[in-house]
């Protein structure tokens, strides 16, 4: 009677998110020994839990997708996952292998040699290839910056993200994050076309060049948007559903604010 009573608190005492990252922190090894006084309780506990949530965070070159989705995934419990480093790092790895966009001939046998994986570093997803994480200098650098947009156009480079990509949600969920936060140009429109929440940021083409500026960064953005909004596989649309939010005079904590509000509205329990 005092093992089933201790298992039921801790059960419940688990459910508070003691260290603030939504996951886990404490482990009934024998669950079943309340089979006798209440046999569906750890059912009736999960059900009580609030629900995994993927959300979709879409936009162009220094919207803010990043740093937004960073600090909603810290403040929430969720992965976050950055898409674009993907695409910089497929990118990377094709141009170290002299490939070149135009010639179709020359990405697909690089491709085909290309292992990815995945790393959680913290609250986020790091993508890694043939298991190692690229530095994150060499996919900032001016030839990615320059080369990205014009792979990410191509769709065997897509076709070859997209299941990966779609995969870091059930990493989420195994690793036992409250949900995802994804964010690209098409989560909400081809990658994760089932999030529950979907938000499209958006800021003046100005101010963004100027984001970039700061950083340090030598980035054509508008000309990335260009080729990236005028693709034929996947272009990068405000998905259907999804939130705008312009943040050209907002700051970071209220745009969080507005995007945490949508992720609590639909995080109820299951
Ligand atoms: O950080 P920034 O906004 O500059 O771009 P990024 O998110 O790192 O994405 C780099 C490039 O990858 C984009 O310009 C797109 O060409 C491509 N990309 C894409 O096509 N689809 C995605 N879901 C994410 C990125």
């Amino acid at each position: 009677m005092k093992t089933i009573g201790m298992a039921m608190s801790f059960g419940i005492l688990g459910s508070y998110d003691l260290l603030g990252d939504g996951r886990p922190w404490i482990a009934i090894q024998d669950p079943a020994c309340t089979s006798k006084t209440f046999p569906k309780f750890f059912q009736a506990l999960e059900a009580l839990r609030t629900k995994f949530v993927a959300v979709a965070v879409d936009g162009g070159a220094a919207s803010g997708k990043s740093s937004t989705a960073k600090v909603v995934a810290h403040e929430l419990g969720l992965l976050h996952v950055d898409t674009g480093a993907h695409y910089r790092a497929v990118t990377r790895a094709l141009l170290d292998a002299g490939a070149r966009a135009e010639d179709i001939a020359s990405v697909l046998p690089a491709l085909a040699h290309l292992r990815l994986g995945s790393e959680i570093s913290g609250i986020s997803s790091v993508v890694t290839l043939d298991g190692h994480r690229p530095v994150d200098a060499s996919l900032r650098s001016e030839d990615v910056n320059a080369a990205v947009s014009k792979f990410a156009a191509l769709p065997a480079v897509r076709n070859f993200l997209l299941a990966y990509q779609r995969s870091q949600v059930a990493l989420g969920q195994a690793a036992g994050f409250a949900g995802v936060i994804m964010e690209g140009r098409d989560i909400g429109s081809v990658v994760l076309p089932q999030a529950e929440v979907r938000v499209f940021l958006q800021a003046d083409p100005v101010a963004r060049a100027q984001r970039r500026a700061a950083e340090g960064q030598t980035d054509a953005v508008a000309q990335r948007d260009l080729l990236d909004s005028t693709r034929a596989t996947a272009p990068l649309v405000c998905p259907e559903g999804a939130t705008r939010i312009d943040n050209t005079h907002l700051p970071l904590v209220a745009v969080v604010a507005q995007v945490k509000a949508l992720v609590q509205s639909v995080a109820r329990p299951a």
